[in-house]
């Protein structure tokens, strides 16, 4: 499909018929969501597949048993998981050692990588420092905090599920993001430590006759939204 005619057929859907999702189509999926700008290439962020079908019921009724994820065919839960950081920042730094980028960006890794990510207890200290700095210079305010961090890595994770979800629709299926569901459930069927933010389950299928939408797709006032400046 035409890249803006595939921004314009996906929709949230939230009826599906029975006919099944090719494997494929999710794994094509999957690997347009990992191809996802995310920050400093960190890639914190995990997605979970959930295929059997014990764990499937459970997810559903996570997800508050609606619609779009009860008459779906595949799930998703994509997951905002900060802690990756210790097992792909090693791997920037051999990146980066092997190609030819400024010695700053090293040290970006080496250095910057660890204090915000690893010294997050420090956040009341940080704070001060980049607020006092922030006086005299432009600097960036964060991340501080682990929530920061945590924030950090949604932001990607939402990216990534915006690829996952238009790859779907180029491929002729339908999705539904939903943050209708219990965090503290999801997070126990996946295991997931809870140092991780649940971003968004994503339903899968092919949109039924009656799809869920109520209605054509509904954009306010555009000025409303983009300023020019
Ligand atoms: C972060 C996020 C969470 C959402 N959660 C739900 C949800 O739990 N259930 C649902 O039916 N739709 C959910 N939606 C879908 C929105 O309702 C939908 O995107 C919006 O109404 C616009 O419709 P459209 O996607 O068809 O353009 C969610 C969308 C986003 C981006």
């Amino acid at each position: 499909m035409e890249f803006f005619d595939t921004i314009k057929a996906r929709r949230s859907i939230r009826k599906y018929t029975a006919k099944a999702v090719p494997e494929e189509v999710i794994e094509k999926a999957l690997d347009a969501a990992l191809l996802a700008p995310n920050s400093s290439n960190l890639q914190t962020w995990e997605f979970y597949w959930v295929r059997s079908p014990e764990k499937k019921q459970k997810l559903i009724e996570a997800c508050l048993s609606q619609s779009a994820a009860r008459t779906a065919q595949e799930l998703i839960v994509v997951v905002a998981n900060p802690a990756l950081w210790k097992k792909t920042n090693p791997e920037m730094i051999k990146f980066i050692a092997s190609v030819k980028a400024p010695k700053l960006v090293l040290t970006y890794y080496q250095k910057l990588v660890p204090m915000t990510y690893g010294l997050s207890f420090l956040a009341p200290l940080k704070w001060i420092l980049f607020n006092a700095i922030g006086l005299f210079r432009p600097i960036t305010r964060g991340p501080v905090s682990f929530r920061d961090i945590q924030e950090v890595s949604m932001k990607s994770a939402a990216l990534a599920s915006e690829n996952f979800m238009l790859a779907i629709s180029a491929q002729g299926f339908a999705t539904c993001p939903m943050e209708g569901f219990d965090e503290r459930r999801v997070k126990k069927l996946l295991k997931l430590s809870c140092m991780t933010r649940v971003v968004m389950a994503i339903s899968v299928g092919e949109a039924d006759e009656k799809r869920g939408t109520w209605g054509p797709q509904v954009r306010f006032n555009r000025e409303w939204f983009v300023k020019k400046v």
